[in-house]
């Protein structure tokens, strides 16, 4: 399979150029130097314009930032030679599905959100979640068979389940990241140090590894719509618990730990706290 990646040089097209098996790949990227070096580093094929990318792949991925992607899919749109196959990769699906939708029926169209960076050693059994253009479904096939080809583990969303369920789960956690870092970087780190336990240990590691990630990315990925009722209900549930300890309410809290201890199984919670002592030993 000839495969064009535009974007190639950047953190996930790089990935692909090193992860994706039995595909000849080549990469396009705004600066050509960069591109040329990229594809020599990689023992990929670089290409000078987009339309040299899109003539010679079957199948093209777009891997620019998650602002950009919708406007690439718009401004390629109209080069992109019949019987191809496009998808993007963005962490977001709205917007992208929906300027794909608007491509010619000859052009065969899916999103694909791989649910991994490029830290990840390979596809082996890593989630990529694909989202089909609304009444083009059957388009989406190929790029499923294609990804478990690869070996990931492959799901169907459609994309608002797919950005609300990022709004919890990518952009929750990395903006409980930085609320810790922000509570807790005003101290002296010598005072933390000694004073630290291990469950302050452990939200402060992933507070930390949060700080080192691109906040660019999560900037564009808290703009998903989705974000504000979740962080509205955040406040929300943080305004209960408050008050339940500032009254000394002490049956209400039980009764409210309860609760979420009961949506959990016995497995769930033993498992979780050998992961936990592993992790912070
Ligand atoms: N990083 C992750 O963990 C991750 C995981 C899953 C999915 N994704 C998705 O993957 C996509 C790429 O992310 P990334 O982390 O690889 O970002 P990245 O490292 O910033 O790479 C993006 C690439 O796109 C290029 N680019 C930017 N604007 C462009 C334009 N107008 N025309 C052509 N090329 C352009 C950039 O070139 P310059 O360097 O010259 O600006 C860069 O090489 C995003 O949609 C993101 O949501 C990312």
């Amino acid at each position: 399979m000839r495969v064009g990646i535009v974007g190639g040089y950047g953190k996930m097209g790089q990935w692909f150029c090193r992860n994706l098996s039995d595909c000849d790949i080549a990469i396009y990227g705004r600066d050509s130097t960069k591109t040329r070096q990229c594809a020599q580093k990689l023992g990929v094929r670089p290409m000078e314009d987009i339309k040299s990318l899109l003539d010679y792949a079957e199948m093209i991925i777009v891997s620019v930032p998650l602002s950009e992607t919708a406007s690439m899919l718009e401004r390629i749109k109209d080069f992109v030679p019949a019987g191809k196959k496009i998808c993007d990769i963005a962490s977001l699906k709205s917007k992208a599905v929906q300027v794909l939708s608007t491509y010619p029926q000859h052009i065969a169209v899916s999103s694909v959100h791989p649910l991994f960076g490029p830290g990840s050693p390979g596809f082996n059994r890593k989630k990529v979640i694909i989202v089909p253009v609304e009444s083009r479904k059957k388009e989406s096939d190929f790029f499923c068979t294609f990804f478990k080809e690869q070996g990931a583990s492959v799901m169907v969303s459609d994309a608002v389940s797919h950005d609300r369920m990022m709004a919890l789960t990518l952009s929750l956690p990395h903006f409980l990241g930085y609320l810790f870092s922000s509570m807790i970087l005003h101290h002296p780190s010598e005072a933390i140090h000694q004073f630290e336990g291990t469950s302050f240990k452990y939200l402060f590691t992933f507070s930390k590894a949060v700080l080192q990630e691109d906040p660019l990315f999560y900037f564009e990925l808290m703009q998903n719509p989705q974000v504000i009722p979740v962080l509205d209900s955040l406040i929300d549930r943080a305004e209960t618990l408050k008050a339940l300890i500032a009254t000394g309410d002490r049956s209400a809290f039980l009764q409210c730990v309860g609760e979420l201890h009961r949506k959990l199984t016995e497995k769930d919670l033993s498992e979780a706290y050998a992961l936990f002592n592993r992790l912070t030993h």
